[in-house]
């Protein structure tokens, strides 16, 4: 299960890509905002990483302007490793590299068909393991706190 989530200006966007993972029969939740109104990237960047941290969400896609904020808040979640992408190389390696669990899209960079080829690289690439695993494992003591390969 995909959590979605935007600001105002990924809205529309986001809206889209919930259209497009309805055609491919991706199961997903849209955590909001429910309109386009003004609001902030934080909220819903947060709640959206901590569904993904919590295990409630296997993956989550968050839309702003330019992807940025909501990647920002995203990564501050312990457990995520949020990518912004405006290519379609750097979706797929970074699942297959860096086991990104969030790909935050910017709604003001990307027009709505690259966003979608990106949605589905990203979905379909699948994480490759041994030297990456390590890499991947070295992030995470970095987010712990716990440097020890130094
Ligand atoms: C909103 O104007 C904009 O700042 C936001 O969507 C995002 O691009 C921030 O990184």
């Amino acid at each position: 299960m995909i959590a979605l989530a935007s600001d105002h200006a990924g809205f529309e966007l986001k809206k889209e890509i919930g259209r497009y993972l309805e055609g491919l029969k991706i199961p997903y939740n849209d955590l909001g905002p429910a309109t386009n109104e003004r609001t902030d990237y934080p909220r819903y960047g947060y709640l959206a990483a901590k569904a993904v941290a919590s295990g409630e969400y296997e993956k989550g896609i968050v839309f702003c302007g330019t992807g940025v904020g909501m990647s920002l808040t995203a990564n501050k979640v312990k457990g995520i490793r949020c990518v912004v992408c405006t290519d379609c190389y750097s979706a797929m390696l970074s699942r297959q590299h860096n086991n990104a669990n969030m790909l935050a899209l910017g709604a003001r960079v990307v027009g709505a068909d690259l966003a979608k080829l990106i949605v589905k690289l990203w979905l379909e690439a699948e994480f490759e393991g041994g030297r990456h695993q390590q890499r991947v494992d070295m992030i995470m003591k970095v987010e712990s706190g716990n440097i020890d390969f130094l």
